[in-house]
């Protein structure tokens, strides 16, 4: 796909794997705007780009970015809805003890924070022909992440999000990619050396997330799997539930001993 002069809209976009899409985008010829909770503007300049301090949870902030967006660069082409939180610390590993503001928090960023994207930046799209949509969920949205019970239950809305946008819409011109990492090197991992269950194929650099990410729209394939290993997870996940259950039970106990910490 040629990215000369589009126009590629990042949530999160000020490190991590938002800024390594931004750049990927840029390299092509896109023009950027990023959206964060702070930073957004430092970002952007590398770019020369917009950068825009936003929380997705806010919903006039999105509608906001969006407008400004359009009214600086032009009609968004690419929209990459990317911000999200983990939350690890107690008790939010603890699946049933988790509060609720750790879990309202997580809902408005991880999920609505997409919605609010989709509700913003479609209707414009739809009058011009169309579209692209990413969602940069994760793995743990297909599987599960032990010791974050609200990210996990989040994930895996908004890949059901994903694709009710896809089935919803796709007829009439978006495309819809969503993005299923396990491990990727950002401060997202925070202190975690090996990343945990979700270095457990390796953890990969945020630039290769994007490469994984600009092939699947080239492909037009709805997951983009930075690693592949997910798909056949997933299969026994859904095929043979239990087994996969009693496994991850298993890995969690083995995380537990060698941390010395509950998960
Ligand atoms: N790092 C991983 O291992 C991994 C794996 C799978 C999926 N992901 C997903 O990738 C996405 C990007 O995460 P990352 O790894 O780059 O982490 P990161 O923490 O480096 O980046 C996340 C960015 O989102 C921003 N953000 C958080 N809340 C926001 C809000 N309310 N409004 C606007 N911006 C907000 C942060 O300020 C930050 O710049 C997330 O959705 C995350 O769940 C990460």
């Amino acid at each position: 796909m040629d990215y000369a002069n589009k126009v590629v809209a990042i949530t999160g976009g000020a490190r991590g794997i938002g800024l390594a899409m931004a750049q990927a985008f840029h390299t092509r010829g896109a023009r950027i705007a990023l959206a964060d909770l702070d930073g957004a503007e430092t970002a952007a300049e590398a770019f020369d780009g917009l950068g825009v301090t936003v929380d997705v949870a806010v919903d006039s902030q999105v509608a906001e970015f969006v407008q400004k967006t359009e009214a600086v660069l032009g009609p968004i082409d690419v929209y990459v809805s990317n911000a999200g939180v983990l939350m690890t610390d107690e008790p939010s590993w603890d699946a049933a003890g988790a509060t609720d503001a750790n879990w309202q928090l997580v809902f408005e960023v991880n999920l609505m924070g997409a919605v609010r994207g989709a509700r913003h930046v479609w209707p414009g799209m739809r009058e011009r022909g169309g579209g692209i949509f990413v969602i940069v969920a994760s793995a743990a949205g297909l599987l599960a992440q032990i010791g974050a019970a609200p990210y996990t239950a989040t994930k895996h809305a908004v890949v059901a999000f994903a694709e009710s946008l896809s089935i919803a819409h796709g007829d009439d011109g978006l495309q819809v990619v969503c993005v299923c990492p396990q491990g990727v090197r950002t401060a997202m991992l925070g202190d975690s050396d090996d990343g945990g269950i979700a270095g457990v194929d390796g953890i990969v650099e945020p630039a290769a997330v994007a490469d994984v990410t600009l092939a699947a729209i080239e492909d037009k394939t709805f997951l983009a799997l930075p690693h592949p290993n997910v798909a056949d997870y997933e299969m026994m996940r859904t095929g043979q539930r239990d087994r996969w259950l009693g496994g991850m039970r298993k890995f969690r106990r083995k995380m537990m001993s060698e941390r010395g910490r509950p998960l």
